[in-house]
């Protein structure tokens, strides 16, 4: 007979120091056997303050690595050091290249606050908080976003362009693009980098349109990684956590459409028959996590033969939780 997957993994839970942390996105049998569960600031936050030596992370490399920053002391392992395609789309030679652009249209580089999404490597936050810059989550951006302006600088936003025009929009703030139209630093408050998440896009104003009609009255919340068209055609946009709390404070019989990744978005169907969504997508690397790879992973902790352990060098380290800690000490 093959291994009982779940049963072990109870069993390794149990007899190891550790904690098993997963994101919302995480698969269903692999989400239901998380001690800590949450969207990526409260995931960093709560993995930061939990007591034990041990993190084994079901998420995204992104995930692993800003936990391993915060927290170098802990040994974080990921059951799949899966990158995530956004994070995948900056590095530190295309972070130089955006703060060229700005320098070479009239901004001196002191002038430059850079924020990066959290969805990005170290080594672009290290780049970030050299610069006296900050990380931001979709659950906080608004907040980072005011204390950057507050320094008097242009916001430099990398690497979701979807981000960073939406809180834009949201604050009343003008905004552009590196390399869509003409993008004159001069003229707007935040400079977004042109990176977006391929999940997101998939939601378009033709689904929004489509479920307005089908079911007059329906909500519909949305990720802020989705287009800046479709977050002002939404009746709500947040983060997952942000998305899950909004649901839940709905009347139960309300209709409400939602669009984020499909793992989500299924649990939130099963609790509540009444949430609807349009396509089917699932975050391809979010998913490459199985029930085998978590329990490979604790197994691999039992035998004295860590497996996908976060390494981080010294200096990343330094400046990343620089970065993440200025963002951290926002409540
Ligand atoms: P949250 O911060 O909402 O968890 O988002 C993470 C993410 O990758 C969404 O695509
Ligand atoms: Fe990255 Fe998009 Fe997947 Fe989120 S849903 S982890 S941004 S690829």
């Amino acid at each position: 007979m093959g291994i009982d997957y779940k049963a072990e993994i109870e069993r390794l839970k149990k007899a190891l120091d550790v904690t098993v942390a997963a994101h919302y996105y995480q698969r269903d049998e692999v989400f239901e056997m998380a001690d800590i569960a949450g969207d990526s600031l409260e995931l960093a936050r709560r993995c930061k303050d939990d007591p034990k030596e041990w993190v084994v992370f079901c998420g995204v490399g992104f995930m692993g690595q800003s936990l391993k920053v915060i927290a170098p002391h802990k040994r974080v392992l990921m059951p799949k050091i899966a990158c995530c395609a956004m994070a995948r789309m900056i590095d530190i030679s295309y972070f130089d290249e955006s703060v060229a652009y700005m320098v070479e249209h009239g901004i001196k580089k002191e002038d430059i606050l850079p924020i990066t999404y959290i969805n990005s490597d170290a080594s672009v936050k290290a780049k970030v908080g050299e610069m006296g810059g900050l990380v931001c989550t979709s659950s906080n951006a608004y907040k980072i976003i005011e204390r950057g302006l507050a320094s008097g600088k242009k916001i430099l936003f990398v690497p979701d362009r979807c981000l960073g025009q939406n809180f834009a929009i949201q604050m009343g703030l003008k905004s552009c693009v590196i390399g869509v139209g003409e993008c004159d630093p001069k003229e707007a408050d935040v400079i977004c980098f042109n990176g977006f998440c391929s999940v997101h896009q998939l939601f378009t104003l033709d689904d929004i349109e489509f479920y307005r009609e089908k079911y007059p009255g329906i909500k519909i919340a949305v990720h802020p990684e989705c287009d800046p068209r479709v977050v002002q055609a939404a009746d709500f946009a947040g983060s997952t956590s942000q998305i899950i709390s909004y649901v839940n404070g709905l009347d139960p019989e309300q209709k409400v459409a939602v669009g984020t990744e499909y793992n989500l978005v299924h649990r939130m169907r099963k609790a509540n028959t009444f949430v609807l969504s349009s396509t089917k997508p699932e975050c391809p690397t979010m998913n490459e996590t199985t029930l085998e790879d978590l329990y490979k992973t604790l197994k691999s902790i039992e035998d004295h033969s860590p497996i996908n352990e976060i390494q981080v060098d010294e200096h990343t380290i330094k400046w990343a939780n620089i970065a993440l800690e200025r963002m951290l000490e926002i409540k």
